[in-house]
């Protein structure tokens, strides 16, 4: 029987990345469903049905949904963060997960800097903004995402600081970035801070008042994380007690009518439009479907993350 894998993504990718992928997996003789903008989860569970594998973006991908795949073998995260998927349940259903780290990375470092000059210039309302040239960035988290931020920062002329518990302080130094030894240094020595926290029940939360409090008082926070590494409540009552400080996200708060009231010291895209970028569309498709042709002609479990 012919492989099937289902592509199922609320979120379309670029019409070219899914031929690209259609493309990969035809020529290794798999085939490939497709599922866009699916209005519920019944509909993807539906599609489930007799399929081998699943590629998505941030669908959210649970128990009963994992169970619906009576055939499943694999799911492939197309992107990085994979917080959406029940790694768990796939594991007790026997089911691998994969994602495809760095792809989407060059668009969202990009987009960290489309929404910073957006914020130094107080929203293009006229009223003289700042430079970043000579200005501090500190990056929390220096992953695949964070090293491309350090990258662009520096040719804006930036003083480029980065914490990461993870890297080992001589590799953030070999890019040419200070690290500094806890997240309350890099808040207080940073004018911007740019998060690039996964998010995983530690993470969950801990930008907090405790470490907010730490910036300087015009701080810009720039999140193209996830909401869920943010305090909100704390945030809300730190830009309440600091009138200049802001807020720049690309994944809109669970609360935001507060934060909607603070004019242009807040902004949110509509849509997290972090990895959509016609490229990062391309190398997430690409990756997810080469995954899957290894796995299912060599049994490589390279990407495998649960
Ligand atoms: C990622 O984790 O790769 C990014 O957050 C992109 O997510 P998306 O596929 O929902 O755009």
């Amino acid at each position: 029987n012919r492989i099937e894998v289902l592509l199922a993504t609320q979120k379309p990718f670029a019409q070219s990345a899914i031929q690209q992928m259609e493309e990969a997996l035809g020529a290794a003789n798999i085939k490939l469903e497709q599922l866009e903008a699916y209005a519920d989860r019944k509909e993807l569970m539906e599609r489930l049905k007799n399929v081998d594998a699943l590629i998505v973006r941030s669908d959210i991908i649970d128990k009963e949904i994992i169970k619906a795949g009576n055939q499943l073998k694999v799911i492939v995260r197309a992107g990085s963060g994979f917080d959406n998927i029940d790694i768990k349940a796939a594991h007790d259903a026997g089911v691998i997960v994969m994602n495809t780290p760095g792809q989407n990375a060059n668009a969202v470092a990009e987009l960290v800097f489309g929404m910073l000059l957006w914020g130094a210039r107080n929203g293009f309302n006229g009223v003289s903004g700042f430079e970043l040239k000579g200005k501090t960035l500190g990056i929390h988290a220096f992953g695949n995402v964070g090293q491309n931020v350090a990258r662009i920062a520096k040719g804006f002329g930036m003083n480029v600081l980065a914490y990461d518990p993870y890297t080992p302080s001589v590799v953030i130094y070999r890019s040419g970035v200070e690290p500094v030894s806890c997240a309350e240094e890099l808040y207080s020595k940073s004018d911007i801070i740019s998060i690039h926290l996964p998010y995983t029940p530690l993470t969950k939360k801990v930008i907090n008042r405790e470490l907010l409090q730490n910036l300087p008082e015009k701080a810009i926070l720039i999140n193209t994380a996830r909401k869920e590494v943010i305090h909100e409540e704390d945030l809300i009552a730190m830009m309440k007690e600091r009138p200049q400080m802001k807020y720049l996200t690309d994944i809109a708060p669970a609360h935001p009518a507060e934060f909607l009231e603070m004019g242009n010291r807040y902004f949110a895209t509509p849509k997290k439009m972090g990895a959509q970028t016609l490229e990062a569309n391309s190398n997430a498709a690409v990756a997810a479907a080469r995954e899957l042709i290894n796995y299912f002609e060599s049994g490589n479990v390279d990407f495998k993350v649960n």
